[in-house]
């Protein structure tokens, strides 16, 4: 490590913790609830401990689940592989508003499913996020690390009413789908200032001690380009309602939208569906797509035109299949 690394990293470091300490635990100037959305309220590890009708084996599953999801890292060369961890984007535990709550996949699922076209189930949409944003492959459905995952995800959702589509903070598209006009430059300034100290002047994010402290935004290191914070809409919903970490809306919508589109303007590992033509892949997935840069020239490069899967050692997880009922 240079020592201009160990500067920032200490200088991030020192934001992240002074943030920690003056901000309040619930992060200021989120979005307001519409009228007649179903609001929850996640348990807690507490609430968890404390409940004597939870059989203490269930208690140990869900907490093996709660885990891996916290640290995924520990799965890192069998399933995972690159520097993120669940919570690294479902931050707060997966628990939170705005942060994309994981527990409604457990009360709106199966369900049929835009991005793969048929009716999918929450073991299939836990697998979507290490197939794409992990850039690994899911532990096998059925396992007893799938059922961990599963069973965090469903007792998070205890008490909500099942099939409720209407939820408040749920995903990251409170921003809507508009894009306002965007501009390379003017997101790279909002990333200099702003985001640049922890994430690193080149996105590559920082580890200490072999430990990831401040996950990757592009690079081998970071979600694919079949990830949904690909997507700019997400990407900039997700950073105006949590970044930069300790600010949460701090920064205007603009901004947001400007620093979404510059990182998702980097390179990152190929996207899974990859056909071996990023036009053609672009082409038959622009449903999802049309909301990336992926395929699209941006300052002379044709992003996404490379086989490079990051340090997975394939492109494409086997369990990522079509399913249908003929
Ligand atoms: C790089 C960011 C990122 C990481 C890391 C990530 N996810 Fe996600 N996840 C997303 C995005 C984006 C969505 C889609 C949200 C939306 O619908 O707008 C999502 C959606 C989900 C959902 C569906 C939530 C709902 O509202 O139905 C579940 C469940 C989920 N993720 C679980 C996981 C698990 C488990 C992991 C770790 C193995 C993980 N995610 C890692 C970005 C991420
Ligand atoms: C004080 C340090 C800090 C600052 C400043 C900061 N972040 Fe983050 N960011 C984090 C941490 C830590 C996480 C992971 C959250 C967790 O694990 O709880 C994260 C997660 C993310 C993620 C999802 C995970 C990933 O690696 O893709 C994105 C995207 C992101 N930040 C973008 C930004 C943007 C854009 C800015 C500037 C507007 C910014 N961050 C500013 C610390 C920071």
């Amino acid at each position: 490590m240079t020592l201009k690394h160990t500067i920032s990293l200490l200088a991030g470091l020192l934001v992240a913790i002074t943030l920690a300490r003056a901000e309040p635990e619930v992060p200021v100037d989120l979005p307001a609830f519409k009228e007649g959305q179903y609001v929850h309220q996640a348990p807690t590890v507490q609430d968890l401990i404390a409940n004597e009708n939870i059989h203490p084996e269930l208690k140990k599953v869900i907490l093996k689940g709660r885990d891996m999801f916290m640290n995924t890292q520990q799965l890192r060369g069998k399933y995972v592989f690159n520097d993120l961890n669940c919570k690294s984007c479902h931050m707060g535990e997966g628990r939170m508003n705005w942060s994309g709550p994981v527990w409604p996949a457990a009360t709106t699922l199966p369900d049929f499913r835009g991005k793969n076209q048929h009716v999918n189930s929450l073991e299939e949409r836990i697998a979507g996020c290490f197939a794409f944003s992990m850039n690994g492959k899911p532990p096998p459905y059925g396992s007893d690390d799938m059922l961990a995952m599963v069973a965090y995800h469903k007792w998070l959702a205890t008490g909500a009413p099942v099939y409720e589509k209407n939820i408040g903070g749920r995903g990251f598209s409170h921003l809507g789908r508009e894009k306002p006009e965007l501009s390379y430059q003017r997101g790279k300034e909002v990333y200099l200032e702003n985001c640049a100290v922890c994430h690193g002047e080149n996105g590559q994010g920082q580890k200490k001690d072999g430990a990831v402290v401040f996950p990757p935004l592009w690079g081998n290191g970071s979600y694919n380009w079949g990830a949904g914070m690909t997507r700019i809409f997400t990407a900039a919903s997700f950073i105006k309602n949590n970044m930069p970490l300790g600010k949460p809306g701090s920064l205007t919508d603009d901004e947001a939208w400007q620093v979404a589109n510059f990182i998702n303007s980097q390179e990152r590992p190929q996207d899974p569906r990859y056909t071996g033509n990023v036009k053609e892949t672009r082409e038959k997935y622009l449903n999802f797509h049309k909301h990336t840069n992926y395929g699209t020239v941006v300052n002379g490069d044709l992003l996404g035109d490379h086989d490079n899967t990051g340090d997975k050692p394939f492109l494409k997880p086997d369990v990522l299949r079509p399913r249908t009922f003929e």
